[in-house]
């Protein structure tokens, strides 16, 4: 905050420089049509307020890529040494020219611009339609989403005076159309119908058709005794009006974890107009799935339930909102998990931004690791894994090198005790492949040239020619995601999708953190170079068999080693335990 407060100060003194003189307009992003799913329907009103973001151009991005390697690499003499908030921001800031630049051109015009982040280098204004056709060249219009039938106000090209375009990085949302975010978990309530009965024992069936918090602590040596750090926190994303209900937590404790106070809860922190109300027909099955397998797992760790809402003007569903709110949050959870996802990575032209605004957020004390499974559905997948090249005219790509996303990605296994010697298997949704987008990262490279070297020798390649041989690959591991217990709306019943792996994943890692502080050691930050590293992948069990079929081809196949299907496999907590150095 006193970075924003001083960047004010030089917004103010910069607001006499000399405004533009005469110049050209320059087309800075644009788009033959609106992405598919999308029809234009009418010009918007002109006197509606738009809130647009502009995002000025960084400093030295690859610089602070470097950073985030070496203080997440176990390797380098600087692990854990994570950047404080005044490093970042010399990394991230804009230069003086920028400020100078886009801010006499925004006062020049009389628009008020506010930073929304510590270093200042996204501004918002929020302008009338008119006047942002006037200012950008542009014809905001209203876009209807077909499916939904939700309108969102976009133009299908902006320009930028000239002399401005090598200051701006992008306005947003301008030329995006990101459809609204889907989560996948599909609840089949127990037949017959089980009401919960508080106190009941009967409920946990065998861990080969029912998955429990006691079936998961059993298989991957997950500690029972609670954490002891009460400034630990674990961050659970919430979207779309999925909202999480107490009494179903309670219900669910009450017969999964007799162990534990069954009243523990969640806090609750809103953006965007967000809220959870507690009506129990309200209740969201992902939202009752995160909470219920975060607070049932990482016992004693304080889960904070963050919840978007729908007045959100990122044109991200609130994503974008809730990584800015967590950048300028110094007590932000130092792990994230989210189980929503857009469909494909060309639905959202803007993920290589959001990814730099990842790694400015894992780089920090206070480092954060952000789990994502991606889409698990087949069609989903087979979009993502089609080589299909960058939608011509969305938004200029970064100076290379991009930051590669500082996520770390897992994917689901399941087939508990059904094969002999074979203690688990991918499942068939777990989704995994090559990202269009991002590179092969160095942490990742031998693997993927291992697992693609594999796949040659077996003479055809299913998905050949299908996905991209030079991306990064993913899930980076996995955990269970079959046969979830839990409780919505009073009701016992069980989900299956990576919806279930990443709380699971993430409630492993919290409760390592909430251990390392307790020795007063740095919390693990972007996991995937410790992850992948010799000491980091010898405490996951390697997953080897199992197939993630769709698009009607085979999929990907299990390996030993790093694979598309389950990445490098599960965590065992013992073992995790060791290689983190407790
Ligand atoms: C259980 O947790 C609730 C909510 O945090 C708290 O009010 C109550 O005192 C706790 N009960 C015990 C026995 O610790
Ligand atoms: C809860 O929601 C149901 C269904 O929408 C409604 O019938 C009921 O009145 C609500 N209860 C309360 C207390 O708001
Ligand atoms: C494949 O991935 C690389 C590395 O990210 C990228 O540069 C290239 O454009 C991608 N190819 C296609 C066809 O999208
Ligand atoms: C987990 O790691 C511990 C310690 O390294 C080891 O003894 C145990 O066999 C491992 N468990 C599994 C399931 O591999």
């Amino acid at each position: 905050m006193v970075l924003a407060t001083s960047f004010f100060a030089s917004l103010l003194l910069l607001a006499t420089a000399k405004p533009l003189g005469p110049h050209t307009m320059v087309v800075h992003e644009s788009r033959a049509a609106p992405a598919e799913g999308f029809v234009q329907s009418a010009a918007a009103p002109a006197e509606q307020e738009l809130t647009l973001r502009i995002a000025l151009k960084q400093t030295n991005i690859a610089g602070l890529q470097t950073e985030l390697y070496k203080v997440s690499d176990p390797a380098s003499k600087f692990y854990g040494q994570h950047l404080t908030l005044e490093e970042v921001a010399e990394f991230v800031k804009p230069t003086d020219e920028t400020l100078a630049a886009v801010s006499s051109w925004l006062s020049g015009n009389n628009i008020d611009a506010k930073p929304v982040t510590p270093a200042g280098d996204m501004l918002e204004i929020k302008i009338p339609v008119s006047q942002a056709n006037d200012l950008l060249s542009a014809e905001f219009s209203v876009f209807t989403h077909i499916e939904t039938g939700k309108t969102f106000i976009r133009t299908l090209q902006y320009s930028l005076p000239a002399p401005l375009t090598q200051h701006v990085e992008f306005f947003h949302p301008t030329t995006i159309f990101a459809p609204p975010l889907a989560s996948r978990p599909k609840f089949v309530a127990a037949s017959p119908a089980k009401r919960a009965t508080p106190g009941s024992d009967d409920l946990p069936g065998s861990c080969t058709s029912t998955m429990t918090p006691a079936c998961l602590q059993e298989l991957y040596g997950i500690p029972t005794t609670p954490a002891t750090q009460k400034s630990n926190t674990l961050g659970v994303a919430g979207f779309i009006d999925q909202w999480a209900n107490q009494a179903d937590l309670t219900t669910f404790l009450t017969s999964l974890r007799t162990d534990i106070n069954s009243s523990t809860t969640f806090a609750l922190e809103t953006l965007d107009g967000g809220s959870n109300p507690q009506n129990r027909s309200q209740a969201g099955v992902e939202a009752d799935l995160d909470t219920q397998y975060t607070i049932g797992i990482a016992t004693g760790v304080p889960v904070i339930f963050i919840s978007a809402g729908d007045d959100n003007p990122d044109g991200l569903n609130g994503f974008l909102d809730m990584i800015i709110l967590l950048i300028n949050d110094p007590s932000r959870p130092s792990v994230l998990t989210t189980s929503y996802s857009f469909q494909a990575e060309t639905d959202l032209p803007l993920s290589v931004a959001i990814c730099l605004y990842l790694a400015t957020c894992a780089t920090r004390t206070c480092s954060w690791a952000l789990l994502v499974p991606r889409c698990s559905s087949p069609q989903a997948m087979a979009v993502f894994r089609a080589a299909s090249p960058r939608a011509a005219g969305t938004m200029s790509p970064p100076s290379p090198p991009a930051a590669h996303c500082a996520i770390t990605s897992v994917g689901s296994t399941g087939g508990i005790n059904q094969f002999p010697g074979i203690s688990e298997v991918g499942s068939t949704f777990s989704s995994g492949g090559f990202s269009n987008y991002f590179p092969t990262p160095d942490y990742q490279a031998e693997d993927v040239a291992a697992y693609l070297a594999w796949l040659d020798s077996l003479g055809t390649i299913p998905e050949d020619g299908r996905f991209n041989r030079s991306g990064r690959g993913f899930p980076d591991v996995s955990a269970q995601g079959e046969n979830y217990e839990i409780v919505v709306d009073n009701q016992f019943g069980t989900v299956a999708g990576t919806s279930c792996s990443s709380p699971l994943f993430a409630s492993v890692i919290a409760l390592l953190n909430d251990e390392l502080v307790a020795a007063g050691k740095p919390t693990l930050g972007f996991l995937n170079p410790f992850l992948y590293s010799s000491v980091g992948r010898a405490a996951l069990n390697d997953v080897m068999f199992g197939d993630n079929p769709g698009c009607a081809t085979d999929g990907f196949f299990g390996h030993a080693g790093w694979d598309a299907v389950t990445g490098l496999g599960t965590p065992n907590y013992t073992a995790l335990r060791t290689a983190v150095g407790l």
